[in-house]
């Protein structure tokens, strides 16, 4: 059987923390952090999100900006909305959801947020910092934001003292939001890292040799126990709902966790820990920003 790795836990944390922070800002130095969201369209996931984000700044002392707009809403409209948030002196971090309706380029969107207010590490600056540090622990002192799910996979790692140095580290799935940012993450803490997709050959072996098994992808289930080597290491990033109405990751999550020595559970592992490193995000470039000091 499998040790959890409990998510809320670790969540509540680090959310505590940066509680506290926000509170000495505000009663020291009379500053209120703000997080501009923006949700453009009606999906109903995202709105969902969006809803969890905001109400988690409120959590924890960060005051919210939400910004809902018509799916029509032109690409250029978007543009100058995000102009105005990059020129806004109370404006600490600006999140767009994604996606975004077909009409509008996310890579234009993602360009024109300020990286100094790119909470969400997706800007090609951020990116680049991200892609060529040398070790992780230069990466965090240089206060560039990290892509927040990912991030958020390293700190479960951390807060179970599990070091990924020397260890093969096998992810599936290589989106810009998850796969490849962990992949470099990983291997800035000197893992050896491989990442599979939907065109690899053999996943199988690959999946077979992983000590640490990330699995982003997707799709429900995609994950057994008899696919991970004895004790490795499962984050499950999948939040799939099933038909039952349930949320589901996706790891088999009763095979895997018989073979596993230690797994994320649906909800409740990888998935608090997004929002949670959003909010660290927000703190650490609003407190760079207004230059006043460590996190
Ligand atoms: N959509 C799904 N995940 C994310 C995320 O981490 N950030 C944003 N902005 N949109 C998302």
């Amino acid at each position: 059987m499998s040790e959890i790795i409990d998510g809320k836990l670790v969540s509540a944390k680090i959310r505590s923390e940066i509680k506290q922070k926000t509170e000495v800002l505000r009663k020291e130095k009379s500053v209120r952090l703000r997080l501009a969201t923006i949700l453009v369209g009606e999906n109903p996931a995202s709105k969902i999100y969006i809803k969890n984000k905001i109400n988690s700044c409120i959590e924890v002392g960060i005051e919210s900006e939400h910004i809902d707009l018509p799916g029509a809403t032109t690409e250029n409209e978007l543009l100058l909305i995000i102009d105005r948030l990059n020129n806004d002196p109370d404006t600490d971090g600006i999140l767009v959801q994604l996606p975004l309706p077909l009409h509008i380029s996310p890579d234009k969107v993602i360009e024109k947020i300020s990286p100094s207010k790119d909470v969400d590490g997706f800007h090609p600056y951020n990116q680049g910092i991200l892609l060529t540090s040398k070790d992780y622990e230069s990466l965090i002192a240089s206060k560039i934001p990290v892509p927040c799910t990912p991030f958020g996979c390293m700190k479960l790692l951390e807060y179970y003292n599990i070091d990924p140095s020397g260890k093969r580290a096998v992810i599936i799935g290589r989106s810009n939001i998850v796969g490849k940012p962990l992949a470099l993450l990983l291997l800035l803490r000197n893992a050896t890292v491989t990442i599979c997709h939907s065109k690899t050959k053999d996943a199988a072996s690959v999946i077979k040799e992983g000590d640490i098994v990330v699995c982003a992808t997707g799709k429900k289930g995609i994950l057994a126990g008899d696919m991970i080597k004895d004790g490795a290491v499962v984050l499950d990033v999948g939040i799939n709902r099933g038909e039952d109405g349930k949320i589901y990751g996706d790891a088999d999550f009763e095979s895997t966790s018989r073979k596993a020595s230690f797994i994320t559970p649906v909800p409740g592992g990888v998935g608090p820990m997004t929002i949670t490193m959003l909010l660290y995000n927000t703190l650490m470039l609003g407190l760079k920003r207004r230059s006043l000091g460590n996190v």
